[in-house]
């Protein structure tokens, strides 16, 4: 019998590999390829507006690299030239310096206990929110926000935690908790029971920030449900306001039930560098299926040893360069450039007479389109009437409709071109 495949026979045929349905289940596309690919269509129909497009679509960096990670950069070049000083591979969980430098930093100058080999350098937080679902079970019931970072939906798609989208593309065996202005876009603990629920703060995409009430919440839920917070913190060097907490751990119990995941893409300028860390408290215990509780850390040691090679040498060194005197204060200048930049994208949209959320405690401005339009109609508009890229907010999940995200890296005059241009346009 044939089989339309040259060579093969039926019987072979049956026998070829499978690939992972799961990956069918997926919505079109990834969001920011997506609007790529449409900024791309509108630029090639529009060579002379295509010069006046001002990209704040994708949350991506501008600035150059802080002196002091350029510096720390060259010096390990000039390392890697000398065969005294040259490095091979480094250790899959990072290089010591780096780890301490992060737990000494970021954890115990601030009074929270964390060691040095709690500490997992990798290339990016994204990449580790993703690989993260290797060291969880199947069986867990997934809680995430609405709207949300496409990436923590997606990863459990692909590895088989849902069923298919429904029409509003919500995807079933997903528990979501929708994220409303009436809520200030941090939900509630939900009735229910979850396993491993998945919060952001500063929230990407709302620019919302949970406050220490709501973590603690969180935890107490946590806590009481035996669930695994993954806490994404990869904004919180934007975090201007004293009272609200930078890391899961500032609450107490956090060390028994939270993973948090931290970049150097957002305060150090290395989205294209690529350098970011995971927390895995060795105090954190979950489940195996004959009902033991196990640590996750040694898991995530595990994982990372066999499927992972090590950020480079260089890019760590540049990594711990942030950490230094200099570093410090030229990551609080990158920070205080694009938050300059943040408040007058705010001030620009409500002078539009918009409704405007976020921009305080992070680098994103999450904007209510008029009512009636939606989230891509407002994409449309901004890019064919102001020549400006912004995210719709639907893009993130239903509860994003309505709504859209402007992002404030950029250089300031490009801000305040923004600013202007969103004024200019007449949505009726
Ligand atoms: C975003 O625009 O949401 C972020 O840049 C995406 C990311 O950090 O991966």
């Amino acid at each position: 019998m044939t089989t339309g495949v040259i060579g093969v026979t039926h019987d072979e045929f049956l026998n070829m590999a499978y690939l992972n349905d799961n990956y069918l289940k997926l919505k079109a596309g990834y969001l920011f390829p997506e609007i790529g690919r449409r900024v791309k269509a509108f630029c090639d129909a529009n060579p002379d507006a295509a010069k006046r497009v001002i990209r704040c679509g994708i949350g991506d960096v501008t600035e150059p690299l802080p002196a002091a990670a350029i510096a720390a950069l060259h010096l390990a070049v000039d390392e890697m030239a000398q065969r005294d000083t040259f490095r091979g591979y480094g250790p899959e969980q990072g290089y010591e310096f780096l780890r301490s430098a992060i737990a000494a930093n970021d954890y115990r100058a601030h009074g929270l206990d964390v060691a040095d080999d709690e500490i997992f350098v990798s290339d990016g937080s994204k990449c580790d929110c993703g690989a993260i679902l290797d060291i969880l079970g199947d069986q867990n019931r997934i809680a995430i926000t609405d709207p949300v970072y496409p990436v923590y939906v997606d990863t459990n798609v692909m590895t088989g935690h849902t069923g298919d989208a429904d029409d509003s593309g919500a995807y079933g065996g997903l528990v979501y908790l929708p994220c409303t202005a009436q809520n200030g876009f941090i939900p509630e603990p939900p009735q229910e029971k979850v396993d491993v629920i998945y919060l952001c703060s500063p929230n990407n995409p709302t620019g919302a920030v949970a406050s220490r009430a709501q973590l603690e919440a969180w935890v107490r839920y946590a806590t009481a449900n035996r669930a695994i917070i993954l806490f994404d913190a990869a904004y919180e060097a934007y975090i201007s306001n004293p009272a609200i907490p930078h890391s899961i751990y500032e609450i107490p119990g956090a060390r028994d039930c939270a993973i948090e995941f931290r970049s150097f893409s957002k305060n150090g300028g290395f989205t294209g560098v690529r350098c970011a860390f995971t927390v895995v408290p060795k105090t954190l215990q979950a489940r195996t299926t004959a009902g033991e509780w196990r640590p996750l850390h040694p898991l995530w040691n595990r994982r990372m040893s066999t499927k992972f090679n090590g950020v480079s040498y260089l890019v760590q060194r540049a990594a711990e360069a942030l950490y230094s005197k200099d570093g410090q204060a030229q990551v609080r200048q990158l920070i205080a450039h694009y938050m300059g930049n943040a408040k007058v994208l705010v001030a620009g949209a409500r002078a539009a007479g918009l409704t405007v959320f976020g921009g305080e405690n992070a680098p994103y401005i999450w904007v209510g389109a008029p009512a009636g339009i939606t989230s891509w109609e407002a994409f449309d508009r901004m890019l064919n009437e102001a020549n400006v890229v912004i995210t719709p907010g639907s893009g993130f999940g239903r509860n994003g409709e309505g709504y859209f995200r402007v992002s404030s890296f950029n250089s300031r005059s490009n801000a305040e071109e923004v600013a202007r241009r969103i004024q200019t346009l007449k949505w009726r």
